[in-house]
């Protein structure tokens, strides 16, 4: 990667981008430069047509992300607090819903406020064992911004959303993974690695079809859109692919197929 970041950590591996959010010393918590420069490393990597995947984790052993930068917001006023939520929604958590390549949030540690909106925007969530998650807003007298109050009742129903974000409490892992909200739950040090399984998986397969595969299930979420009438849509597109006619080639030559994407 080239671009040059104080608040975030880029690297290439195995065709997996790995992004560190590095704020440890404020629990990674989500300033504005800390979301500009997310927001342009990943702009810059879904032109890398050799990336997969990508991996998203907080510095550290204590924190994913402690939420949006309280100290930044603490004297906005009502537009400012509007523009901060939706510039948030634009640059990060619409923008990471609806990213061309699967992002695995590596959640290893508090996922608070925006860190839990950041994880529920990304594709797919592997926690570790210590991690707290919540939605703790109300405690400050404001409500989740970034996404929170529609993504957390996406994945774990209207029922634990309204309790989550009305009491504040903060979950484990165990119960996040009992309540969908966690794909899988490990242990610290095998956190990056159970991450690595899923984006191998991921690597080995079509990135076309994947890429319309994330747009598809995303449709069914938009209230303007019909999943359906996509889904039908983009199947048949997919039969115009190059990814398409290796895919089903190599199945039919009995070869391991090698999608270019
Ligand atoms: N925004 C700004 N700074 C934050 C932050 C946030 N969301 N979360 C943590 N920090 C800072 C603290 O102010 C502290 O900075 P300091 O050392 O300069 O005083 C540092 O990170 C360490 O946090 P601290 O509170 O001392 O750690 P702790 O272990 O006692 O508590 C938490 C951990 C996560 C429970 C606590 O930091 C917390 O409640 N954070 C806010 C969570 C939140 O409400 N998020 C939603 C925001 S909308």
């Amino acid at each position: 990667m080239v671009a040059i970041s104080e608040y975030v950590l880029s690297e290439v591996k195995n065709g997996v981008l790995i992004i560190t959010i590095n704020r440890p010393d404020k629990l990674n918590a989500l300033n504005k430069q800390t979301i500009e420069e997310l927001h342009e490393i990943l702009v810059e990597a879904e032109n890398m047509s050799d990336l997969r995947a990508v991996i998203l984790t907080g510095a550290g052993q204590k924190a994913f992300v402690a939420g949006a930068d309280i100290a930044e917001f603490a004297n906005f006023s009502v537009e400012q607090g509007k523009q901060l939520s939706s510039l948030g929604h634009f640059k990060i958590f619409n923008f990471i819903e609806n990213y061309s390549k699967p992002i695995i949030a590596a959640v290893n540690g508090f996922a608070l406020g925006g860190g839990l909106e950041l994880a529920m925007a990304c594709h797919i969530r592997v926690v570790s064992d210590n991690a707290k998650m919540g939605l703790p807003e109300v405690s400050l007298g404001v409500i989740p911004g970034y996404g929170g109050t529609q993504r957390l009742a996406q994945l774990v129903g209207k029922g634990k959303a309204f309790e989550m974000v009305i009491t504040a409490d903060m979950i484990n892992a165990q119960d996040a993974y009992k309540w969908g909200l966690a794909n899988y739950v490990t242990t610290q040090d095998e956190l990056l690695n159970k991450c690595f399984e899923i984006t191998n998986k991921i690597a080995s397969k079509s990135p076309t079809a994947i890429k319309t595969a994330i747009k598809v299930i995303n449709a069914g979420y938009n209230n303007s859109l019909n999943g359906f009438e996509v889904e039908i849509e983009e199947f048949g597109k997919s039969f115009g692919t190059a990814d398409f006619k290796e895919g089903v080639g190599a199945f039919l030559e009995k070869r391991k197929a090698d999608f270019k994407g």
